[in-house]
């Protein structure tokens, strides 16, 4: 795989910037340079070299998209922004990685497996699962999914720091349950299927490790840092109550991952990558 054939778009998302320091030869563009949601502007672009896409660019807030105006944000970039790179791909017979959700699922199952039917309960789950329907259409495309992911940008983990450092004991839901992705392992599960020129299609990924709700990860968070501050067990139901615009979210998000180990690639446990992160955050003043 020649590094330089690959282009990044959303390369400034939590996702873009793990690929861009893994793979730092490969092209990469933001929204500014390179907006998926432009088609003269992707019609026009200097295709030659490229041979493979990897679309880190998403619509990712998942309240926001259950307001109208977020609604139509998020399909304009999970259904037709990412329609226009496939009809790039499919026209120049390029390689498509896209990256999916655990949200594309009610959650009613656990350990969900790659060939699950799709069926979203909030309106990012649906963009996200109209898109790969459309990447699947490809000939050549790997659409990963992935689960509650941590890189560098805003996310639970340094919200839940946040909180902690300031003294502030959080209500945190002990029924949604899952595992945590940290950006630079997606990032490393899709080199490593380039390279190794996996089948194309579907495959999970997220960190090995136990399945865990979000309270019981924030006890891991506060116990690696030495915060101690009890964290509220609340359920679903009562953290949703008097609020509006937020979007229900699946109670299982755990991903099964067998196919992923069967072509060789080893998921990393969370709970060590989750030590790892957050000395890296407090390093950096984060
Ligand atoms: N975050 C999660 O928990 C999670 C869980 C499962 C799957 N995923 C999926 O994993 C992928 C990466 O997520 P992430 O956490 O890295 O997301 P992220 O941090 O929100 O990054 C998304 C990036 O896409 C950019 N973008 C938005 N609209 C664009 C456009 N029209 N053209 C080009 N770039 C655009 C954003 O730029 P701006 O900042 O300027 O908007 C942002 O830099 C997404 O496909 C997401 O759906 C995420």
């Amino acid at each position: 795989m020649d590094e330089k054939s690959i282009l990044i778009t959303g390369a400034n998302g939590q996702l873009g910037r793990a690929l861009r320091t893994l793979l730092p030869k490969a092209r990469a563009g933001d929204r500014e340079i390179l907006d998926i949601t432009d088609k003269n502007l992707l019609d026009n672009f200097d295709w030659t070299d490229v041979k493979i896409i990897i679309n880190a660019a998403a619509y990712t807030n998942v309240d926001g998209a259950e307001t109208d105006e977020g609604a139509a944000l998020a399909r304009r970039i999970n259904v037709d922004g990412l329609a226009n790179l496939a009809d790039v791909a499919g026209k120049r017979d390029l390689i498509l990685v896209h990256i999916s959700t655990d949200y594309v699922f009610d959650g009613t199952k656990s350990d969900h497996l790659e060939n699950e039917v799709m069926s979203p309960i909030n309106v990012y789950g649906q963009t996200k699962a109209v898109g790969d329907e459309i990447v699947l259409k490809l000939a050549k495309s790997y659409l990963l999914r992935a689960s509650w992911v941590i890189g560098d940008g805003g996310n639970f983990v340094r919200t839940m720091l946040d909180l902690g450092r300031k003294g502030v004991s959080p209500s945190v839901v002990d029924d949604q349950f899952g595992r945590l992705t940290f950006a630079d392992e997606l990032a490393r599960a899709i080199k490593f299927l380039l390279e190794n020129k996996a089948e194309y299609g579907v495959y999970n990924i997220t960190n090995s490790g136990p399945v865990k709700s979000w309270a019981e990860i924030t006890e891991e968070i506060f116990a690696d840092v030495g915060i101690d501050l009890p964290v509220r067990r609340i359920s679903t139901e009562r953290y949703l109550a008097g609020k509006q615009n937020i979007a229900p979210r699946p109670k299982n998000s755990d991903l099964n991952l067998d196919k992923l180990r069967a072509v060789g690639f080893g998921p990393k446990n969370w709970q060590e990558e989750l030590k790892t992160y957050i000395m890296k955050a407090i390093k950096e003043g984060k």
